[in-house]
Order: C-alpha cells, then structure tokens, then sequence
C-alpha cells in the first residue's frame, strides 16, 4: 500500500518557524552498509544507490575510502565509484580519514569527501586511532590539498551528545571541535548523536551553544542514530532552530562498529513521513524509498527498523 492510499495528505501548509525546504544528507550506502556483519556484495550496493537516486534523493554518501582492515565492509570502495552510475544533479560524497584516503579518493575521480572528527579523546583513540587534539593532524592536509582539487569537504563531528566511554560531553569541548573543523575549511558541520542518547532540550542548547560562538545553523547539519527512539524528536527540535540539512539513513540502517551501543540511523522514509506532514520540500519519493528499503531488508535477511517502512509494507 502507497504513503496516499494510508490518508498522508498530498500537501499541507508550512509550519510556521519551520523551513520551506530540507536537504536530505542519505547515509544508508556508507553509515548503513559499514555496520552489517556481513559484506553486502557490490552489485546490491550498485542497485541500492541507483534505487536511492531514482527515488529523488539528491545526495548519496556512497562508501568510505578509511583502512579495509577497519571496515571491511567498506573495503571495494575503488570498485563501488568505479561502477557508480552517476546522475546529473546527485552528489557522492565518501568518507575520508587522512592524507592516504584523500589520495584514493582523489583516484577514483571523487568531488566531495567528508571528515571525520571526535568530539572526546576515547572515541578519537577508537574510531582513528588518534586523539582528540592529534586527530586534526590528520584532516589538515586532507583539507588543504582536497580544498587546492576543488573538492567540496563537509566535517562530521561524533559524539556530540553522550559518549559510551566518557558520558555526558560538555558543549563547550563539542563546540571547539567543531569550529576547528569549519576552520580548517570544511564548508558544512554534521552534528552527530553516534550512539543516539540526545533529547530534543540538549539538541537546542547545542544549536545555542554554537550560535554563541558564531556558527549559524545554515553551516551546521544534523545526524541522528535512533538507539532510544529520539532521532525524529531531535530532528524537529534542530528544524525549529533553523538547521535545513538532514542526515538520515533508508530503511534505519546504520551504526559505527566502533562506538557501543550504536544502532540505526534516523530512517529516510520516517523523515519523509514527517516532513511532508510539515508541509516541508524535500524532493524525495518516499513510496520509491519504502519499496527500495523492502528489497534491501530482502538482501539482508531481517526486516527494516523503519517504522513507516514496516507500516506501509506490512512487516
Ligand atoms: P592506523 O592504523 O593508525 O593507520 O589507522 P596508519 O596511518 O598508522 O597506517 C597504517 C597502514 O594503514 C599503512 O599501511 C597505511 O598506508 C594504511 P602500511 O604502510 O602498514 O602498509 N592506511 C590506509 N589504507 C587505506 N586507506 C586509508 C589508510 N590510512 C592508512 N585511508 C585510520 C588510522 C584512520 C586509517 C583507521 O583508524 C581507520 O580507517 N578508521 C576508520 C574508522 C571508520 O571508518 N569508522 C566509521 C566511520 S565514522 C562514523 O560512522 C560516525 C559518523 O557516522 C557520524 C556519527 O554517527 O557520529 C560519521
Ligand atoms: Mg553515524
């Protein structure tokens, strides 16, 4: 059954105090994909992006050029850009670590990468064997020499909101982190809650806190995991305060294999559902995207922990 047949009005008004239009940020194919435990084989991943750019999705972070041995769900990263079926109009940006994964990204013909950066010193040492200061070691170069290739270079920044190892995170060491990030060029800052914990108060005094230092929320973008069921909560608390880019991830797949107790993404499809409840643009074609969230739960063998693609397809 399609979104319309359930009663989903065709078109209401705005919301006041609310944007006309979000940008969807798709991580299924890269925050998805590098947490199953097996390795999805290439041609799924190929047919799982072009489902994805059918259903209007305008950006689409392909995979991740980090260590194989890390990720090694990741590791036909080469193969993936090199069979892509790029669309006019759709963006690939990939994860990027460092000076190596820059090169092989610059290899394979890439135009947008992502860092990635730690707002605490255990998930630094975890995620990029680094810490917390010494990680920006890494990102430098990558940023002035993908910056010099006319590359266009977002910054992730995890751990925003509560961090297995070290607990409660205070704003103020999220803040400098992230500023670093936007200082060393990145055009676009992604606020991510890895393990899912943030509630909607704690998203708004983080937007706050970053206004305070002079970060607007037209540079600032938020990634939600949905581990205890907030992820759509927080997702409208950052509307409210002006945020327009979103990430969220098809059919709720996601996790980092490095940050415990990290589970799936805020799924697309109940995104989807929210914003045009909102009356808010997005572009995407959420009967498109339930369908290709049911083919990958096919794929993979369980079903979907997206709620409206488990509500419109029966499972
Ligand atoms: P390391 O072991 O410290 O690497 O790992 P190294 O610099 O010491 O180099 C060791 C060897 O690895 C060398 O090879 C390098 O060439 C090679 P050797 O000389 O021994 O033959 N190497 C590489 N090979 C391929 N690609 C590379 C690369 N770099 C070095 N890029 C490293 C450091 C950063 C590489 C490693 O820690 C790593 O790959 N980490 C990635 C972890 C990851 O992908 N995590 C998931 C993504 S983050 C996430 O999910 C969070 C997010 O969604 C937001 C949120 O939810 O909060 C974004
Ligand atoms: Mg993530």
């Amino acid at each position: 059954m399609g979104a319309r047949e359930v009663g989903l009005p065709d078109r209401v008004p705005a919301s006041s105090g609310l944007p006309r239009r979000v940008r969807i940020w798709e991580v299924g194919p890269r925050d998805g994909l590098q947490n199953e435990a097996t390795v999805v084989p290439l041609e799924v991943k190929l047919e799982f992006l072009d489902r994805l750019a059918d259903a209007g999705l305008d950006t689409l972070e392909a995979t991740s050029f980090v260590h194989p041995k890390w990720v090694p769900q990741l590791a036909d990263a080469e193969q993936l850009l090199a069979g892509l079926n790029r669309r006019d109009g759709v963006r690939y940006p990939v994860l990027v670590p460092n000076r190596k994964g820059l090169d092989r990204a610059l290899a394979a013909g890439v135009g947008q990468i992502a860092v990635f950066a730690s707002a605490t010193e255990t998930f630094a040492k975890r995620n990029l064997n680094s810490g917390l200061e010494e990680q920006f070691a890494l990102f430098e170069p990558v940023l002035a020499d993908g910056l010099a290739a006319g590359m266009e270079i977002r910054g992730y920044l995890s751990m925003c909101f509560g961090d297995p190892w070290e607990g409660a995170v205070p704003a103020e060491q999220v803040v400098a982190a992230g500023v670093r990030l936007l200082e060393l060029g990145c055009f676009q800052l992604s606020l991510g809650d890895t393990i899912g914990v943030a509630t909607p108060g704690q998203v708004e005094a983080l937007l706050a806190a970053f206004g305070a230092a002079g970060i607007e929320p037209d540079r600032l973008a938020v990634h939600f995991h949905d581990t205890y069921g907030q992820a759509l909560s927080n997702t409208l608390a950052a509307l409210r305060c002006g945020v327009t880019t979103v990430d969220s991830s098809a059919g709720g797949l996601g996790g980092c294999p490095y940050a415990e107790s990290a589970t799936g993404n805020l799924a697309t499809e109940d995104l989807v559902w929210m914003l045009d409840g909102l009356g808010i643009e997005h572009g995407a074609d959420l009967d498109a995207l339930v369908a290709t969230s049911a083919w990958m739960a096919q794929r993979l063998g369980r079903p979907s922990p997206s709620r409206v693609v488990r509500a419109l397809t029966g499972s």
